[in-house]
């Protein structure tokens, strides 16, 4: 077994071991990408302020999210096909994130359906919603969430239409997939990954074959699909769907300090500051660039939580000292669930925990709470 050191190790064995189509599913951006890389790089250009000589003992990475106890400030975010990453890797990831005690969020887009994480981890978990345009599956699903236990709705609001990312087309990515040449010679060198797809019956977005109307297969899935989402979401109809979940709502994909306005004064329990990792509006700024704005005309207001490009502790330390009280991982974790299984995500939360913790105790800083502008030297134009 390798030694893994950080993030980056489990990237490149998760790009070993699984199929090109899936791989790729995850590792681009929508059109040129530009988003997708200003993510990272961004992180990359704050700097961290050193202090030496203060008493480093008794330091603790525990927080909060949405009121409840996190070991750190970092929760999954919501991945579509996870279990496409890893066999039941929704189950997986779910499992790695109650044992670390940090909060998981099933997609809409799952493989795994919100009854079998339930089933299989006996333990509440935050559930994303994409708002479609069918009534009756838009509600089916809210009262499954809420029949599950599901502690959050994450209500995600940067995807009233698909951005298009290059390389799903070229791959024809489906879920299963299609067994063209292409294919079966990248499942060729992959097949440690075939085997282990054999082994589960779940190979399609549970969450929604079988369950909306005239969607028995892949095929009348995708079509589905892609009629949707919906073009003329709306406050209204945000303020419907918080009036029939009735728990705790946490808005995703929030990018503009006037959206954020908008959505504190909405009375959610937190947002995201996010782009969809990079995935949605190509051109769009990075969300970290974007934070400072957004904290300072919400901060006050309702609980801030970021993601798009986290890779480290480090990364996370940077949010939370400009202003976030939380953060999200996305790619992160889905590098180690491809490379590792349960025991990567499991690898890349605790490579992450002590990440933040080191760095922040060479910053001079005991409690994430403590963190703030004065650990960092910020670029002036995020400010
Ligand atoms: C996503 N994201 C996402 N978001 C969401 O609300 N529902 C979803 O189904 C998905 N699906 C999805 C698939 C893949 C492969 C990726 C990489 C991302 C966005 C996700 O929740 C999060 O906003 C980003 O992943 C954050 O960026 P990083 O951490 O991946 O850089």
């Amino acid at each position: 077994m390798p030694v893994i050191t950080c993030i980056e190790d489990l990237k490149r064995i998760y790009r070993r071991r699984t199929p090109r189509m899936f791989y790729d599913y995850t590792e681009s951006g929508s059109y040129t990408e530009s988003t997708f890389r200003a993510n990272t790089d961004d992180f990359a250009r704050i700097r961290l302020r050193q202090k030496v000589a203060v008493d480093m003992t008794g330091r603790s990475t525990e927080s909060t999210m949405i009121g409840g106890r996190v070991a750190m400030p970092v929760a999954l975010a919501p991945v579509g096909m996870t279990g496409m990453q890893s066999a039941d890797g929704e189950i997986k990831a779910a499992n790695a994130a109650r044992k670390f005690g940090i909060p998981y969020t099933l997609s809409t887009m799952s493989i795994c359906s919100i009854e079998d994480v339930a089933e299989a981890t006996r333990h509440p978990f935050w559930f994303q919603l994409y708002v479609m345009r069918d009534q009756e599956f838009l509600e089916a699903i809210i009262e499954r969430a809420k029949r599950a236990n599901c502690s959050a709705l994450v209500l995600t609001l940067d995807l009233q239409i698909l951005g298009q990312r290059h390389k799903d087309l070229k791959n024809g990515l489906s879920a299963p997939p299609k067994l063209t040449l292409p294919v079966m010679l990248d499942l060729a060198t992959k097949w440690r990954w075939g085997i282990e797809m054999l082994q589960t019956r779940r190979r399609s977005f549970g969450n929604i074959v079988g369950h909306a109307k005239g969607v028995g297969d892949t095929r009348s899935l995708m079509s589905w699909t892609a009629e949707q989402f919906d073009p003329q979401l709306d406050w209204d109809k945000i303020a419907r769907i918080r009036d029939l979940w009735g728990g705790k709502l946490i808005l995703k994909g929030i990018n503009d300090p006037e959206d954020a306005r908008i959505a504190a004064d909405f009375g959610a329990d937190a947002i995201v500051v996010s782009n969809h990792g990079g995935r949605q509006l190509d051109g769009a700024v990075s969300s970290i660039r974007m934070l400072p704005e957004i904290v300072k005309a919400v901060g006050d207001q309702v609980e801030i939580h970021l993601d798009s490009g986290i890779r480290s502790g480090q990364d996370v330390l940077k949010a939370l000292a400009l202003g976030a009280h939380g953060t999200m991982i996305g790619r992160a974790y889905i590098y180690g669930l491809g490379a590792m299984g349960e025991e990567g995500v499991s690898t890349a939360l605790e490579v992450i925990r002590k990440e933040l913790d080191i760095t922040m105790a060479l910053c001079g800083e005991r409690n994430v709470a403590d963190l703030g502008r004065h650990n960092l030297l910020i670029p002036r134009e995020f400010l």
